[in-house]
């Protein structure tokens, strides 16, 4: 560990420590507001960056949590300010809240980088704000603490357990197959989100926090922690207390992050079963930290790390289960020997010391590697001539019927189609048929929206089917499961495959030999190819605009192409 910092080495001294004209117009501002000398003098002064908001159910408790995280900055010496960001609410924000996950990094590192800030500490949790918030404190590089919200309780209905998503796509069909009444639907809509705090299942927003813990970026455990069990706010507090200390010790986020950190937080998410989306955002996180990881990156770890959270989709239990049984530490635990337990984090300590000692209590929900959940990996990474750069699939969440499938293509040009279509009782579709949903990646979207969890045809669902091979280039929440392929790369709006495929088509799909393809003659293929012509972009103006022009691909993390570069960008001068 370097020496310490001395307070005229304060990145915020150039702000308020100095003799001139600016800084005395810094400092009588913050008389404005009422503090005084004593309150920054020689102190760290802690950014914030807070995603709460009014419309999201997930972040209710973020106002208090912020409340928390300043006393503890205060105990440890610092001067807090609290710094609000888009809040990306995930049941709210349309298209996609994937379409401002970069809007959301942008914003976190501006905020950082235009204001007197010494550290960061991150509040987020509902699925994209994770990433967004990280994204952006990597590009900015200042000492970072990841504060997750945590999930909220279990869901109850009649006495079951219900957890977040996984329970609504369930019922949903229960419903269409006329098996549950209206009134009993909206037992269920009073009983699936209890408090607040994040979807309870492993979800993308359960996954992501506990990457970024496994990356080293949250105090130990944080990630488990329900959102209403009185350790969260502690935990708060805790990190206030710390990331003081880390700015005086100089523990940047990029002395944190490291091709182990990475790796790690891979094999966290496979013991973990975890959402598919973790992927674009893990590659779009190392790509800002300089690291690199590739979807082979995936496939590779997965074939070496069981599932060994029983965790829905995946498992049977919900977070607050996890949580009783030991949590990530114990998790992580079970997985020593797969980990780099060199890897440091934000206690200034490596992962063996946060983890050491840490039992699983409940082993009917963290299972031992001996003994895992599902004998399938948690993602599988396809290629093939539908998919020259790669799609996924979530092995573990599959009906093993459909692991190695032929079938012919039933293909929607987009969603509006597809929904005009799915309940018809005259669809001519078997449960071999193969369900293709184009023009849903990133610019054909747009935002690459969860639609991957094509429903079921209503017509199938009545005759018991639950679940059918179904090929997209969307994303799926985390909270889904099934046969899904999803995030085929490149897209079909930029001319991928799969906008070439027609009903009828043969589809093949093997997931132990890792293929997706498209059964049709290569000239026929070819042909095909040389009629497509390139739909306009979906925004004429605005951030849409932005969006179109400069997102990536699944394959690359879906960063802006002048946002992933691992390049130093200038303090501002103050004049
Ligand atoms: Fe916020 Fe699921 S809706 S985490």
């Amino acid at each position: 560990m370097s020496t310490r910092k001395r307070p005229e080495e304060l990145r915020s001294h150039r702000w308020l420590g100095v003799s001139d004209l600016r800084a005395f117009g810094h400092r009588s501002r913050l008389r404005q507001v009422g503090y005084d000398t004593i309150d920054w003098a020689g102190r760290p002064v802690i950014g914030i960056v807070n995603t709460w908001s009014d419309i999201n159910p997930c972040h209710t408790h973020l106002r208090q949590r912020a409340e928390e995280v300043k006393r503890g900055v205060l105990q440890s010496g610092g001067f807090p300010i609290e710094l609000p960001a888009m809040s990306l609410a995930e049941v709210m924000v349309k298209p996609t809240t994937m379409l401002y996950r970069n809007f959301l990094a942008m914003e976190t590192e501006e905020l950082l980088r235009s204001h007197p800030i010494d550290g960061a500490v991150l509040l987020g949790g509902c699925d994209k704000t994770t990433p967004g918030l990280i994204m952006g404190a990597i590009s900015m590089g200042l000492p970072t603490i990841f504060v997750p919200a945590g999930p909220m309780l279990r869901g109850n209905w009649q006495g079951n357990f219900l957890g977040s998503g996984s329970d609504v796509w369930k019922y949903w069909d229960e419903k269409r197959a006329g098996k549950i009444t209206e009134a009993e639907w909206d037992e269920i809509e009073n009983g699936i989100a209890r408090s607040f705090g994040t979807c309870m299942t492993m979800g993308t927003a359960a996954t992501m926090m506990a990457i970024a813990e496994a990356m080293g970026l949250s105090l130990p455990g944080a990630s488990s922690i329900p959102a209403a069990d009185s350790n969260h706010p502690r935990m708060a507090t805790q990190s206030g207390r710390r990331i003081v200390e880390m700015v005086w010790d100089d523990l940047t986020i990029e002395r944190v992050l490291s091709q182990s950190s990475f790796e790690n937080a891979i094999k966290v998410h496979m013991a973990m079963g975890g959402s598919t989306n973790a992927i674009i955002h893990v590659v779009a996180m190392a790509k800002r930290a300089g690291v690199q990881i590739s979807l082979a990156d995936f496939d590779r770890i997965s074939r070496k790390v069981p599932v060994i959270a029983n965790v829905r989709p995946s498992g049977a239990f919900l977070m607050e289960d996890f949580f009783y049984a030991g949590g990530l530490r114990a998790l992580m635990n079970e997985l020593h020997e797969l980990l780099d337990l060199r890897a440091m984090t934000v206690t200034g300590k490596p992962v063996a010391d946060n983890i050491a000692g840490a039992k699983v209590h409940l082993r009917d929900v963290i299972h031992s590697t001996s003994n895992p959940i599902s004998t399938e990996p948690a993602t599988g990474v396809l290629y093939g001539n539908l998919a020259p750069r790669g799609a996924i699939i979530k092995p573990s969440a599959v009906e093993k019927r459909l692991l190695k499938h032929r079938g012919p293509a039933l293909a929607f040009e987009d969603y509006n189609h597809m929904a005009s279509m799915i309940d018809r009782d005259d669809l001519d579709v078997t449960p071999d048929h193969v369900l293709v949903l184009k023009n849903s990646g990133p610019k054909g979207g747009p935002g690459m929206p969860e639609w991957g969890m094509m429903p079921i045809p209503t017509k199938l669902v009545k005759q018991g089917v639950r679940d059918m091979l179904r090929v997209s280039d969307a994303r799926m929440s985390g909270t889904s499961y099934g046969a899904c392929v999803l995030h085929v790369s490149p897209e079909s709006y930029v001319g991928g495959p799969l906008a070439f495929v027609k009903t009828g088509d043969p589809i093949e799909v093997d997931v132990a030999a890792r293929t997706i393809n498209l059964a049709i003659p290569q000239d026929e293929f070819a042909r095909r190819k040389a009629a497509w012509v390139p739909p306009p972009p979906r925004y004429q103006r605005g951030y849409g605009a932005m969006f179109s022009a400069h997102i990536g691909q699944a394959d690359e993390g879906c960063d802006f192409d002048f946002l992933s570069a691992h390049l130093p960008v200038p303090e501002p001068e103050i004049h």
